[in-house]
């Protein structure tokens, strides 16, 4: 495919990123990225292009702010592959979500992927996607770009129950910080909500989502839940859900 491609993702721990773009290299195409995670972006796209949107799934559904940022994006006829990311316990109805979102706001969904990433919680399918997984992200990528190529638009059965399950909020454990802060204030500048206070400790925990984004991303560990709750459920759920899913991929 000659024409332009572009990954559109929401990803506070980089694992809806990774696959989608992945998928959108694949493709062939000349590559560009939308990343809304810290922010919304008013966007339009046209027949002549293709995009690949990656979110994780928060309860079995999309997580309710990439649903109002991905409100600005447009297309028109514009094919698109859609990815969720579920971190090993289940999608739901995450994906048929995503699908019929993005086919009111006029794209057509082509393809869909439902991918493994490791969960924000515990230790669970810590890694992924690992390159097994993006090496069958990017052949399933090859297969899809084919069937455009064909002239052939149809969209896949997405599995999925309407009216979806209750979901699509926040966690609740709110991330607390240690002596090692050196005030770099880099969680302040990315989390995707705006959570935490210009000391770079306050959490406002009316607006935290639990995602850990900066969790992962504080250079020094100082932001952590290290705290008993935390650990117990950690460990009872990383044991529950410690057999390893696969992905899937419809087309
Ligand atoms: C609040 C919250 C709810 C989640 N709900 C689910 C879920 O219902 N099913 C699941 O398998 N994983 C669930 N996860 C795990 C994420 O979907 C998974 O870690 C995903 O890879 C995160 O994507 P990201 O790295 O792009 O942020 C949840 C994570 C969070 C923070
Ligand atoms: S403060 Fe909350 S919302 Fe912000 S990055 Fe940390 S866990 Fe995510
Ligand atoms: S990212 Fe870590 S070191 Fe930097 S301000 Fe936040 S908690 Fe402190």
């Amino acid at each position: 495919m000659g024409y332009p491609v572009t990954a559109i993702y929401f990803s506070p721990t980089d694992t809806s990123r990774k696959g989608a773009c992945a998928i959108a290299k694949a493709l062939g195409g000349t590559y560009n990225e939308l990343d809304l995670t810290c922010q919304g972006a008013k966007a339009q796209y046209g027949s002549s292009e293709a995009v690949v949107f990656g979110a994780p799934v928060y309860g079995g559904r999309l997580f309710k702010g990439f649903v109002e940022r991905l409100a600005e994006v447009r297309g028109e006829k514009t094919p698109c592959i859609i990815t969720v990311t579920y971190g090993n316990r289940d999608f739901d109805d995450a994906l048929l979500e995503l699908c019929d979102l993005v086919t009111a706001q006029g794209f057509i969904p082509v393809a869909a992927a439902a991918l493994v990433g490791q969960h924000t919680y515990g230790s669970i399918q810590v890694g992924r996607p690992n390159k097994e997984d993006l090496d069958e992200d990017a052949a399933f990528a090859e297969k899809v770009a084919k069937k455009l190529k064909n002239g052939d638009y149809s969209t896949p059965s997405v599995p999925g129950n309407r009216p979806y399950k209750e979901g699509g909020n926040g966690g609740s454990f709110f991330p607390l910080t240690n002596d090692a802060c050196i005030d770099c204030g880099r969680c302040v500048a990315e989390c995707p909500m705006r959570a935490i206070g210009q000391d770079n400790r306050t959490i406002h925990t009316d607006r935290c989502i639990a995602c850990f984004r900066c969790i992962r991303r504080c250079p020094v560990g100082a932001k952590h839940m290290d705290v008993p709750a935390y650990n117990e459920f950690a460990a009872m759920f990383t044991e529950r859900l410690k057999a390893p899913r696969a992905n899937a991929y419809f087309f």
